[in-house]
């Protein structure tokens, strides 16, 4: 039985937010791994692209997401993830075999707007918050956040409230989800 909920995507696609939300409305717990990260390295994701780049970044997103994935047996949790989960195929494998992953999709356009709404420092973002970047960002992951969803919801329309209601309603029609 998959007994929790992973929210992938691109940044600003709402992950947070949504599972903020969703985690209230099921009583489940709330976990985002950046947040576990942060705590982990003992900076903020800035500082640790800025100190010590990238690939340290990913190695601490695998060691985070090994320990959640141990941690997750039937444990009812709502898990948003960074926007680069997908990269590494390991996180995907241990997450999936606990947990209905949810690809929260948007436009370029809508995750501009929303990005420079939320006031989040975002490194891989900080050359120029443009369109473009986030475009050629955006449609080089899509296929890693399409192959690793088991449901993917369009949120470019819909509020928060809306994207969890539809989260809800697809949980459960799924019968191996164990709610
Ligand atoms: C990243 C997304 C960020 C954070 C880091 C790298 C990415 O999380 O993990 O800056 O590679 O897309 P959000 O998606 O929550 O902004």
């Amino acid at each position: 039985m998959k007994s929790n909920i992973v929210l992938i995507g691109f940044m600003g696609a709402g992950k947070t937010a949504i599972g903020k939300v969703l985690a209230k409305s099921l009583n489940w717990n709330f976990i985002e791994l950046d947040s576990l990260i942060e705590q982990r390295a003992g900076k903020s994701i800035t500082k640790i692209f800025e100190h010590d780049g990238e690939i340290a970044f990913r190695k601490l997103e695998i060691e985070v997401t090994e320990e959640v994935y141990l941690s997750t047996d039937r444990a009812n949790m709502v898990i948003a993830c960074g926007g680069g989960i997908v990269l590494n195929q390991i996180n995907i494998d241990r997450l999936k075999e606990k947990s209905r992953i949810i690809y929260l999709a948007a436009s370029s356009a809508v995750i501009l707007k929303r990005i420079l709404g939320d006031g989040q420092k975002r490194p891989l973002l900080a050359i120029a918050n443009s369109v473009l970047t986030i475009h050629e960002l955006l449609n080089y992951r899509k296929p890693f956040y399409e192959r690793a969803a088991d449901i993917e919801i369009n949120t470019s329309r819909l509020s928060i409230n809306a994207v969890v209601k539809q989260i809800v309603k697809r949980m459960k029609q799924d019968e191996s989800f164990n709610s």
